[in-house]
């Protein structure tokens, strides 16, 4: 302990040691050798490696000192519900609202004068989910029907059924133009995602920037009040940010663009995997295919008829074997962290027993892919297993560590009070879009092609992309 305390205390002084007091039990602290950098590149390189080793070395808490900052690691899946808990003392908006505002551009809603505007917004994103998932999901279908429809004639999937359900329809020229060069500069911009949470400034990163400057004045209010259908959900925002005159028009429309991003960013590498798996193991596309028959209670669909296929609520409620095939995909492919800000010097519980002493501002993170990867809760985790998470024709909600039953095995969507509020409308729209692809096209991986592996540079973003690009054949059915 004394070691540590010295190595800890060296960098900030005496107003560390002051601080220092009353904090105790501190886990483990591992120093890199760069003193600035820390193990941040060691942890960019391979995060689950990185701290599989570190939990050899150090059990089940440890400290890592990276990029400056003292981040303390949970490694054990069942102290989760108990850290979970604790949210007043961990608090997730400060560091969220932050990253965000670098990355997307705006001015940090803390540093505004905007009382209850924060409880506001988390408030209305119970318009995503509950009675108003219905209106979502049904509007989600129409969408995906009219781009499947316009877009397979030119052979060219395009994913733009997200941005029509939420944002309405925009009155550019056709659908296609202003489409595609939104689509090109998101992804431009989401090429650069990692290194901007990494604080790289953007002014370093000049098609970045550009495409960010693009993509936001795509949102600014004299735009948008001329877009048709928006969804509530999106109307509500708006209502929010026009509320307070403090926020200028590039602000309002820089949180558009972030909400637009957080709604694809992770759905389409979602969809990818899941696709791929499916594709790559007959025995689960016969499985799938045959359940999405059955719940239409078709024997043959037809692309060519006029009549659009329609999957309500219920019916992608009942889609088992494609919700675990979904679920299995996120499994393997995600790796967000769970991030938290100790807002005071305090001693974090782990579970009955035991706890650790934390400081003010250290972050404290749940890294769900270590869950996700372990042998002893997921028996060959690098498989996947399209009916992992289905037994006896049921959901399956039983994993064990030691043991004991887990609370939390699959945190793709994040924990707590930061829990996404988007993942009932995106399982939906997974759902949804995989269905439709299944249904119209036959899909073949191309043969000959090395098995598609995770690129690692958003390691603690999210999901996963495929470190290379992965070729399928596809053709219409029946037509
Ligand atoms: C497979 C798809 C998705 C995944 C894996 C995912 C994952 C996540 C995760 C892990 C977080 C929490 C971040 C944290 O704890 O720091 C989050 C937050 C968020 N997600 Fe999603 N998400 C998905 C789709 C969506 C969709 C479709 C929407 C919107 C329609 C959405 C809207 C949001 C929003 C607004 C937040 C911020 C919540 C807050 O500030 O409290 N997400 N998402
Ligand atoms: C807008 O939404 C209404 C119902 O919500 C629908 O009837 C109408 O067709 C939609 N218009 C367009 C252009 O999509
Ligand atoms: C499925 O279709 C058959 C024959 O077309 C019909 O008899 C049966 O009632 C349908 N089942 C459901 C659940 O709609
Ligand atoms: C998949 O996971 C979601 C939560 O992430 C859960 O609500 C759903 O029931 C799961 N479905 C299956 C079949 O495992």
């Amino acid at each position: 302990l004394l070691m540590h305390t010295f190595v800890l205390t060296l960098p900030f002084g005496c107003l560390t040691l002051i601080l220092k007091r009353g904090v105790r039990d501190e886990p483990p602290l591992i120093q890199g050798w760069l003193p600035f950098v820390g193990k941040a590149l060691e942890f960019r390189r391979d995060a689950h490696g990185f701290l599989k080793q570190q939990k050899k070395k150090f059990g089940d808490v440890f400290t890592v000192r990276i990029a400056g900052r003292f981040m303390t690691f949970i490694m054990d899946p069942l102290s989760y519900p108990t850290i979970i808990k604790q949210g007043r003392q961990l608090d997730f908006h400060a560091f969220s609202d932050k990253m965000a505002s670098v990355v997307f551009g705006y001015t940090p809603i803390r540093d505004m004068c905007l009382p209850g505007f924060r409880d506001d917004i988390f408030r209305s994103f119970k318009l995503l989910h509950g009675d108003n998932l219905a209106p979502l999901t049904e509007s989600m279908m129409a969408n995906l029907m009219l781009v499947f429809r316009q877009d397979h004639l030119s052979e060219r999937l395009r994913e733009g059924a997200t941005f029509l359900t939420l944002y309405g329809r925009t009155q550019d020229a056709g659908r296609h133009s202003g489409m595609d060069s939104l689509r090109e500069d998101l992804v431009k911009f989401d090429k650069r995602f990692p290194l901007l949470t990494a604080n790289v400034p953007i002014g370093l990163l000049r098609e970045a920037k550009t495409s960010r400057e693009k993509l936001i004045s795509y949102f600014l209010p004299h735009r948008m009040s001329c877009w048709s259908n928006m969804s509530q959900f999106i109307r509500r925002r708006q209502e929010l940010l026009n509320h307070d005159s403090v926020m200028t028009d590039m602000d309002k429309a820089a949180h558009h663009f972030a909400m637009l991003w957080a709604s694809v960013a992770n759905t389409i590498p979602t969809c990818f995997w899941a696709l791929y798996h499916l594709l790559s193991q007959p025995e689960a596309l016969q499985a799938v295919q045959q359940e999405v028959h059955d719940i239409l209670n078709l024997s043959k669909v037809e692309f060519s008829s006029d009549r659009d296929v329609v999957l309500s609520r219920e019916q992608l409620d009942k889609l088992l074997y494609l919700g675990t095939a979904i679920n299995e995909s996120l499994r393997l492919s995600s790796a967000s962290m769970n991030i938290r800000v100790a807002q005071e010097d305090f001693s974090l519980r782990l579970d009955g027993e035991r706890s650790v002493g934390v400081r003010k501002d250290d972050i404290v993170i749940l890294y769900p892919q270590s869950l996700h990867m372990d042998p002893e809760i997921y028996d060959q985790p690098q498989t996947f297993r399209f009916d992992r998470f289905v037994q006896d024709g049921m959901e399956k909600t039983d994993f064990y560590k030691d043991g004991q039953k887990l609370k939390y095995y699959l945190m793709p969507f994040g924990s707590g009070a930061s829990m996404c509020p988007g993942r009932h409308f995106a399982i939906n729209e997974i759902k949804q879009f995989l269905c439709l692809l299944l249904l119209y096209f036959k899909l073949e991986l191309e043969e000959g092609q090395a098995r598609a592996t995770l690129d690692p540079s958003r390691a603690g973003l999210g999901i996963l992309s495929p470190s290379t690009d992965v070729r399928f054949r596809y053709r219409l059915r029946a037509i």
